[in-house]
């Protein structure tokens, strides 16, 4: 898959204004939603109610990330609220493939993501199992963190495995995601990407968005 795609990460958004948040960002092709439970990571954000809310509102379909410790028993219900996407983390499941099957079964695209101490190689028997690996360039947990530069040569093994296999899996980075990273990402392999702060923080998101959009595909 060759096109790009750039999903704005809500938790740099203004929670109280969530609606009119949204609204700008409806150039953008998924909106991130990122699910904490303070104990995957030491932060909390929101529910499935809350992502519910967001699903009913946003004018672009839903990312869900989610960085929570039962990602077996909670991931499904993601789906079930109409998410596009359903991301869990490698980490926190103990059975990925079993998963990813039952949020396809619902009718979300499956995701796994790896914090950045976590090798990919697992993953290239069950490529297939999937439709988007995360591959974290931050720790999960806060926004406005710097990009690890560091993650790119395993970004890069992974998108020469899926090329090799002629695997169709999507491949995200997020955290640190900006106009001055992006292309490292995307020639290290990755053509979904997430920005939080450099979409939020900026003053018109939508030009943010197409900064980033050119930046990638340069
Ligand atoms: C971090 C979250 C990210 C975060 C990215 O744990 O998964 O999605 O919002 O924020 P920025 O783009 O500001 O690094
Ligand atoms: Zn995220």
């Amino acid at each position: 898959d060759s096109d790009v795609r750039i999903n704005p990460s809500i938790l740099a958004a203004d929670f109280v204004n969530m609606q009119a948040e949204l609204a700008r960002i409806a150039s953008a092709d998924f909106v991130h939603v990122d699910v904490m439970d303070n104990h995957f990571v030491p932060n909390l954000t929101f529910g499935p109610q809350m992502v519910e809310r967001i699903q009913a509102t946003s004018p672009v379909p839903l990312d869900v990330h989610l960085m929570i410790s039962d990602a077996d028993r909670c991931a499904p219900e993601y789906a079930e609220i109409g998410a596009a996407s359903v991301t869990f983390h490698l980490e926190a499941a103990a059975d990925p493939v079993a998963l990813a099957r039952r949020l396809r079964q619902i009718g979300a695209r499956a995701g796994v993501a790896v914090k950045p101490a976590t090798p990919v190689e697992q993953l290239f028997d069950v490529l297939d199992e999937f439709d988007q690996i995360l591959v974290m360039t931050v720790e999960p947990g806060f926004g406005g963190q710097s990009f690890m530069a560091d993650q790119m040569p395993k970004l890069r093994r992974l998108s020469d495995e899926a090329r090799r296999r002629g695997s169709r899996v999507w491949l995200q980075v997020d955290g640190g995601i900006g106009e001055s990273t992006i292309a490292q990402a995307a020639d290290a392999g990755a053509d979904t990407f997430v920005a939080g702060s450099a979409v939020f923080g900026a003053e018109d998101p939508g030009a943010a968005i197409s900064a980033l959009r050119s930046a990638a595909a340069s």
